[in-house]
This record gives structure tokens, C-alpha cells and sequence, in this order.
């Protein structure tokens, strides 16, 4: 295996893993916050671990810091007993047990990074996980090491009348120089990564839980005083998300207070800090005026997302960031089962399936690949991937699925009850799974440890005699950079069978009943499945609701397909049926006229779900279409997919513009799963329509981007408007993305909306508009939400114009990458994606795409990049 770790990046491994030779029992840390520096004074109670000798020294991660002061028991050290070189505070003491006091300074004005503190627009405000921490204060920053805080804020009174950390406010007052202060208290013991402060002149919207038990919790949502209008939203969200957690997984909530604060600067979408999650402004602010039905349901998911980490991640957290899946692929799935209970759970699976195919299985697939619970890492922040998160939750989800839900949820109270309070691996998880149902496990972890998308293949076989159905399946895995062996996996394989009329009762080899539905457990490399009593030659519907992650190749006719669509009980199976169905017509083995009559019976077929049917005939995406493919050349299968999508467009014209017309609707505008998915299918039916070209679909377009009363139809007609082809449409699109700027322009959430419909349109000559759009007034490269909507956008959802055959889009990125990991390293590293794919394309592409991967290589880089880009180009 090639390593190109060096000195700066040491390769860190799971297989060394050890105790902490110190623990911190409590820690008690007193801020004095200034425009021009920060103080922070701590005390800790340390102990030294049982197995820790007298002469080992006391090893504190600090990075980033000035120390200035350091004393145990009170007694101040002399200069020989510390050291502190670049990242470490070296303190050598034989003490036992000891009370440590330090004292250090901090630029939060300065710290353009948003790791650890810094400043966001007026406020202060924290991001801990996973290494952030250490930016703060001297400490042993690692999840094993549990404590209790207690901290106070000093800070000027005018600037930041609101002072906020962990727990309960235990007292305030004022002091000299028109300074306050408050004190926090959180009895929870936590890890460091959990810490969260925040500083600043925020109004609160306040509401009420009671739990299960019968306590009253306050719920406090803190935002700046414009954004009042916008928290109704996640107010709810969360009061739905505390119940939902009790109702699923008996969990209460464990403190007083529950606050959520939105901040405009942040690299993620939130986070879980004890009793005070912190919240990117776009993952909480939310109306109808200014918030797309997608946007809403994201919000929901995200609150629910952290709050559910109070338990799966908070009271039982992890051992090591090797387990980061401990807490983020079972949130995950547990987030996405909320959202399942509360919106449609056809909808959120084939969501979450998409999301999936088109990102994790590529990640699977390049050169980052690596295990849900990677073997070894270099910089930890680049582990947070589709695959620890959506494989992960996918990995809970087959287990959940093997043990029922009564079995399940026995397993997860035994998880919690078991591991409260400390900090564990993803065996201890599976362990409990094992226990509670008497499964062995051990050829499951492989889903744990071996990265790489498992590709199915199957083959059937019918005889009317006997009527015997036979089905061989095979699994390989391709090699991955960790290891090119793989053992067979564990695969779920659920399955009906159809016949003509519907699905047919079967009874499998062994099985003393006739069923219609069954799970295989595929677990060899090679295996047949024997089923008796089949009346008809079936085709099969396999792995239904998307069993397991892994690329199921079986080959269906165009008839097959059709009759799945019709007929098939499994949703989630009609729509990935629809979805092959449509990949035949575009790569040219099936025939657009098949696909077009299948389309006219979806959109006419009145039980369906709008939801489903606006899913149903939308195309597969251009990352969908690129899964598995070698030397793609993306402008031509960019121009397939557009010949189908207008030949649809054409031949089901009047159908569209009748669909169109009858989803319209005059209720009160609702983000409710219901009127969510009749806009959808409306708009679906707009973008075809307009694509088809007619005078009265552009009028109609036009109308409901100057009339609609909420978000998502606007900024359906806009975007519509933006990719249209026509120049007489062109000119139309850009008056509305000026009249869109001035109508938005004072709420930023609006304004990266705007970017982003820009950079993702598919019209020629997109980088030039990007390249206007950095240099507009809206445009500001330090804050990760524009970047993520402008270069992000473009980079990674524009293909036909990114990939432009002059290289003009790969120096673009390279150059904003380059600009961005000197000020912000975790979002530059997150831009890296579109470039590691490199080997996907045709060999012109391939060349000049690694032209800049080796030129951004050349630079001084952070950890974060240069470990991506070092790997991409192994
Ligand atoms: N713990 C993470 C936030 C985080 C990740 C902080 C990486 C620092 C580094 C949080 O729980 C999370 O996973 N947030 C997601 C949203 C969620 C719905 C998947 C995010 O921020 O995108
Ligand atoms: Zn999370």
C-alpha cells in the first residue's frame, strides 16, 4: 500500500489505539472575550490513568494559542516544567492527581477557519468537533476524555448582552468596564468536541416541551433580530423531533434548556453541542416567502439530526473519530426514519437511495474510497463522507431491517442503558444488535470494514413444469485503495415475484409456507435460490426498498421494466424500474418512445402519489447516469439525456401542460408532505413544458415566477427560465435574475439561491457568469454558504459546463480551491470532490484534470488538502 503521509500529516491508526494516559474529571474555563484577543483561563482536575507510570508527562493538544501562564495546585511552573512547541502543551509533573491552571490567548477576530472560536458577523460563536477545541485551550482533546464544565463568559454588556454555553445558567452579573458576565454549568459529563459559547446581540424565540416523565424543558431558539420571522419552522421541528424520540426510541430529554443558535458563518450544516446545538443559518431560517419545500424538509432533517445526537452521539459518544459512524450513521438513520414518519416513507427512501447512488457510490468507487470505520487517517475532518454518513446509515438500516422493529429497538435500549455516560466503538453497537437477537455478526462487520460498493449480479430461470423459479446471484466487490481482497458480505436481498396479474405466492427451498415477499440472506460469493410453486414465469422484483447498498445488475427487458412500473407493490422498485427504464433510452439500448408510453400511463395512473410520480418521470441525474462508467464523455451523454428529455417534452406536451394546470392550488401554502409533492409534480410538469417550447408554457412560467406566494414556485419558474435554451428565453431569464436580486437582496439565504440557480444552469457559458458572480456585491469568499453555492454549484452540479472540454472549469476550481485553504481549509477541501474523479473520464479530460490536482499540489496546503489531492493522485 502506498503511503504519502510525511512529518506535517502523520498517518494516525485505528489499530493504536490507547486509553488516555491522563483523564480530566472537571473543567472549569473563564473567557474574557475581546475585539482584539481572548482570554481563557482554565482549570482542570486531572488524574493520571491507572495504567500511566510517574515519569510520563502530561501531553495537552493546543494549537493555534498563546500560553502565557501555567500552574498546578496553584503553584505557578517554572519555564523548565512547560513547554509548548507548535500543537503540544508539555507538562511534566509525578502528581497523581492535580488541579491545573492555565492561561492563554486567542484571535477569534482573526480566525477565518470557523474551527474552534471565532467571530460571525457581530457574534462569537464555537465548532469544536472534531479538533476545534484545541484551538481554545490546552487540553486532552480526544472523545474518550469525559468531564464536567462549568464556564463563564465575560464580555462587554452593549455588544453581547446574550452569553451562552453548555447546560444551565447558574449566575450573572456586572462587573467594571461595562462588562457582564455569565456562568454555565452543564452536570452532563461530555467530551471536549461537544463545547459550544456563543456570544452575541441575538433575540430568542422561546417554547415549551414536556417530556415523557413529566419535566418541562425550555426550548430557546436564538437569532439576529431580522431573522425573528423565520424560526416557526424549526420550533416545531424540534418539539416534533423530542416527541418522535420518545415515541420511537423511549429517549427523554436530560436537561432544563434546549437552545439552537443561528449563525450566518459556519463550515456545516449544524451541530450537536450539549443543550446548545449551533445551527448554520441555511439548515434553520425558514418561511414560505423565502424557503423552498426542499430547504423545509432539510431543516426538519437537520434538527431532528442534532437533537437526536443528545442521545446517539452525546450520552454515549465515541471511543475514537475511527467510530465517527457510531454516532453519525446511526443519526442518520435515525433522522431519516423521522423524516420518513412525518413526510412519506416512499418519498424519503428514494431521496436517500439517489443521494446515495449518486454520490456515495462514486465516493466508493475513486480514490478516496475507505471503510465506514476506516482502518487509518490523516486529517480526521476529511472523514466526515458520504460513505461514514449514508453508507453508515444504510449499515443501521440492514440491521434494523434483519432484527424487526421490537428486536431493534430492544437492542438500541440496551445500547443506551449499557454505554450511557461513556464513549465506545462501533462493535459495542453491533454487539448489543448481536445479544438482543442471538444473530452472529462477525461476517456482517465486513460492511464496517471493507469500503467498495458490492455489485450484484443475478440470473434467473423458470421451468413451467416443475414451476420452479430459480435465481443465481453473485457478489464481487471491486479493490479499493485499502485492500484489494474482499470478503463476501452479508446481503439482504428482498424480493417479490410478478407475474401478469400482480404478485405471485412462492415458497422458498426449505421454507414451510408459500409467501409473496421474502428476505434473502445473500452471504457467499456465489448462490442459488431455489422457489417452488411459482405459476407463471415471474419477473422478479429485487431488492426492494433498496435492501443493502450495492449495485444489483440484472438484465430486464423494456417489457420488464414497463410491467414493474405498472405492477410492482414495492414503490421504491416502480421508481427505480422508471429510472432503468429511462438509462436504456439515453444510452441508446432502448427506444424513448417505450419510456414516453410509460410516462403517459404514470402521469395518468390517479392512486399515484404526486410526490412519487414527479420522482417517477424526472430523467436519472447526470451523476446518476455517470455511476460505473468508464471514459465518459460527459458532453455526450449530457446531450443524450437532453434528447430524451426534449422528445418526452414533446410527445406528452398537452399531457404536461394539463398536469400543469391541474396541480395548481389556492391553499395557504403548507410545507406538508401532501401540497410538497403536488408542487413538485406541477413544477416537473412546467420544466417539460416550457422545454417543449410553446408561446403559452413560457407565458405561464413567466406568470408564476411574478405571482407565486411562496418560494418554491418562484425559484421553480426562475431556474426554469435559466436552463431554457432559446435565445428569445435567455433574454427573459435575465431580467428575472435581476428583478429576483432586487426583490432579495437584503436576506442572504435568498441571495445564495440566486447563485447557486446561476451556477447550476445548464446554458452555455457558465463559467463566465461565475466568474461575474465572485466579483458581485453578493458574493463573499469567506463564508462557506456562497462558496458552497457559487463554486460548489458549479463545480459539482453543472457537468455539461465544469467539464468543458478547454479545462476552463478544472483551473477555475483549482485557483478558488488554492484562494480558499489559506483562509478556510474544511471548506476548501470539500470543493476537492469534483477533481478526484478524475479517472472516470475520457483520457483528454483525465489529463487535464490532473494537471491541476498537481498543480494545487504544488502549493503550501493545509493537512485537509493536501491529503485529498495527495490521494487523488496515488
Ligand atoms: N456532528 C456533525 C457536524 C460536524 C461535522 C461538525 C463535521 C464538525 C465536523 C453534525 O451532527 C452533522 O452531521 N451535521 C450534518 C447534517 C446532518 C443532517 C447530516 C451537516 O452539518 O451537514
Ligand atoms: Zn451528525
Amino acid at each position: 500500500m502506498a503511503h504519502q503521509a510525511d512529518e506535517q500529516n502523520p498517518t494516525i491508526y485505528l489499530k493504536d489505539y490507547r486509553a488516555p494516559d491522563f483523564l480530566i474529571q472537571s473543567a472549569e474555563l473563564v473567557f474574557t472575550l475581546g475585539e482584539e484577543g481572548t482570554q481563557v483561563q482554565s482549570t482542570l482536575q486531572v488524574a493520571r490513568n491507572s495504567h500511566t507510570d510517574a515519569d510520563t508527562a502530561l501531553v495537552l493538544n493546543a494549537e493555534s494559542m498563546e500560553v502565557t501562564a501555567v500552574a498546578i495546585n496553584g503553584q505557578a511552573l517554572a519555564n523548565t516544567e512547560w513547554k509548548h512547541s507548535d500543537d503540544q502543551l508539555v507538562i511534566q509533573t509525578s502528581e497523581t492527581a492535580f488541579l491545573l491552571s492555565c492561561t492563554n490567548l486567542i484571535h477569534p477576530e482573526t480566525n477565518t477557519s470557523l474551527n474552534g472560536l471565532y467571530r460571525s458577523r457581530t457574534m462569537f460563536c464555537s465548532q469544536c468537533e472534531p479538533h476545534g477545541f484545541r484551538r481554545i485551550t490546552p487540553y486532552l482533546d480526544r472523545p474518550d476524555v469525559l468531564s464536567k464544565f462549568q464556564v463563564k463568559v465575560i464580555a462587554n454588556k452593549d455588544k453581547y448582552p446574550v452569553l451562552l454555553s453548555n447546560g444551565n445558567p447558574m449566575q450573572r452579573g456586572e462587573l467594571d468596564n461595562n462588562r457582564h458576565f455569565v456562568e454555565w454549568q452543564d452536570p452532563i459529563l461530555k467530551p471536549a468536541y461537544l463545547f459550544a459559547l456563543v456570544a452575541g446581540d441575538l433575540e430568542v424565540v422561546e417554547d415549551n416541551f414536556t417530556t415523557m416523565s413529566g419535566r418541562e424543558v425550555l426550548l430557546q431558539i436564538f437569532v439576529e433580530a431580522k431573522d425573528l420571522d423565520k424560526v416557526d419552522h424549526a420550533m416545531l421541528s424540534l418539539k416534533q423531533a423530542m416527541k418522535w424520540d420518545e415515541d420511537t426510541y423511549g429517549r427523554e430529554y436530560d436537561l432544563d434548556i434546549f437552545m439552537i443558535v443561528a449563525v450566518d458563518d459556519f463550515n456545516m450544516g449544524a451541530m450537536e453541542n450539549k443543550g446548545l446545538n449551533i445551527f448554520n443559518t441555511s439548515a434553520v431560517l425558514a418561511n414560505p416567502k423565502i424557503t423552498t419545500d426542499a430547504r423545509f424538509q432539510w431543516i426538519q432533517a437537520v434538527v431532528g439530526h442534532e437533537y437526536f445526537h443528545n442521545w446517539s452521539g452525546n450520552r454515549v459518544t465515541c471511543r475514537d473519530w475511527f467510530q465517527l459512524s457510531l454516532k453519525e450513521g446511526f443519526t442518520v438513520f435515525r433522522d431519516s426514519h423521522f423524516s420518513a414518519d412525518l413526510n412519506s416513507e416512499a418519498v424519503k427512501r428514494i431521496e436517500d437511495v439517489r443521494t446515495l447512488r449518486a454520490y456515495q457510490f462514486a465516493e466508493d468507487a475513486g480514490p478516496l474510497a475507505h471503510p465506514v470505520q476506516p482502518p487509518s487517517y490523516q486529517e480526521i475532518n476529511n472523514f466526515y463522507t458520504l460513505t461514514v454518513y449514508e453508507k453508515g446509515a444504510e449499515i443501521v438500516r440492514m440491521q434494523a431491517n434483519l432484527l424487526g422493529p421490537e428486536k431493534f429497538r430492544q437492542a438500541t435500549d440496551l445500547y443506551f442503558d449499557r454505554f450511557d455516560g461513556q464513549a465506545v466503538a462501533i462493535e459495542d453497537f453491533v454487539g448489543c444488535i448481536s445479544e438482543v437477537s442471538g444473530l452472529n455478526m462477525d461476517q456482517f462487520m465486513n460492511w464496517y470494514k471493507q469500503a467498495g460498493t458490492p455489485v450484484v449480479e443475478a440470473t434467473d430461470s423458470y421451468n413451467s413444469d416443475t414451476q420452479e423459479y430459480r435465481l443465481q446471484l453473485g457478489q464481487s466487490c471491486p479493490p479499493t485503495p485499502e485492500s484489494s481482497i474482499k470478503e463476501p458480505f452479508v446481503i439482504p436481498v428482498k424480493l417479490g415475484l410478478i407475474g401478469s396479474a400482480g404478485e405471485l405466492a412462492f415458497q422458498l427451498e426449505g421454507d414451510s409456507n408459500p409467501v409473496v415477499e421474502k428476505v434473502l440472506s445473500f452471504n457467499k460469493t456465489e448462490q442459488e435460490f431455489v422457489f417452488s410453486g411459482v405459476s407463471e414465469k415471474p419477473t422478479p422484483s429485487l431488492l426492494r426498498g433498496f435492501s443493502a447498498p450495492v449495485k444489483l445488475r440484472f438484465h430486464y427487458s423494456e417489457e420488464q421494466l414497463v410491467h414493474l412500473i405498472r405492477t410492482d407493490t414495492d414503490g421504491f422498485n416502480r421508481w427505480d424500474a422508471s429510472q432503468q427504464l429511462a438509462e436504456l433510452a439515453i444510452d441508446g439500448s432502448g427506444s424513448s418512445d417505450t419510456l414516453v408510453s410509460s410516462y403517459r400511463e404514470i402521469l395518468g395512473q390517479s392512486g399515484l402519489d404526486p410526490a412519487v410520480a414527479a420522482m417517477m418521470v424526472t430523467l436519472p441525474s447526470m451523476e446518476a447516469l455517470s455511476d460505473s462508467k468508464q471514459n465518459l464523455d460527459v458532453g455526450a451523454l449530457y446531450d443524450a439525456r437532453t434528447s430524451v428529455r426534449e422528445e418526452v417534452a414533446d410527445q406528452l406536451e398537452s399531457l404536461f401542460r394539463a398536469v400543469y394546470l391541474e396541480n395548481q392550488s389556492n391553499q395557504d401554502y403548507q410545507p406538508s408532505a401532501s401540497q410538497i409533492g403536488r408542487r413538485a409534480l406541477k413544477n416537473v410538469a412546467l420544466a417539460y413544458w416550457v422545454t417543449a417550447g410553446s408561446a403559452e408554457a413560457l407565458e405561464a412560467c413567466k406568470h408564476q415566477y411574478e405571482t407565486a406566494d411562496n418560494m418554491t414556485d418562484c425559484a421553480s419558474a426562475l431556474s426554469t427560465l435559466v436552463n431554457a435554451k432559446s435565445n428569445q428565453v435567455q433574454a427573459l431569464a435575465e431580467n428575472s435574475l435581476r428583478d429576483f436580486y432586487q426583490r432579495w437582496k437584503d436576506e442572504a439565504l435568498v441571495v445564495n439561491q440566486w447563485l447557486s440557480i446561476q451556477a447550476t444552469s445548464g446554458a452555455k457559458g457558465g463559467l463566465n457568469r461565475v466568474l461575474a458572480l465572485m466579483e458581485h456585491e453578493a458574493f463573499d469568499i469567506k463564508n462557506p454558504n456562497k462558496v458552497r453555492s457559487l463554486v460548489g454549484g458549479f463545480c459539482g452540479l453543472n457537468p455539461e459546463n465544469f467539464h468543458n472540454i478547454d479545462g476552463s472549469g478544472y483551473k477555475f476550481l483549482a485557483d478558488k480551491i488554492i484562494q480558499i485553504d489559506a483562509l478556510n481549509p474544511q471548506t476548501a477541501s470539500r470543493l476537492v470532490t469534483p477533481l478526484t474523479r478524475w479517472k472516470n473520464y475520457d483520457s483528454e479530460r483525465q489529463a487535464l484534470m490532473r494537471n491541476e490536482l498537481e498543480r494545487i499540489a504544488q502549493g503550501e496546503l493545509s493537512s485537509d488538502v493536501r491529503e485529498l489531492v495527495g490521494k487523488s493522485l496515488l
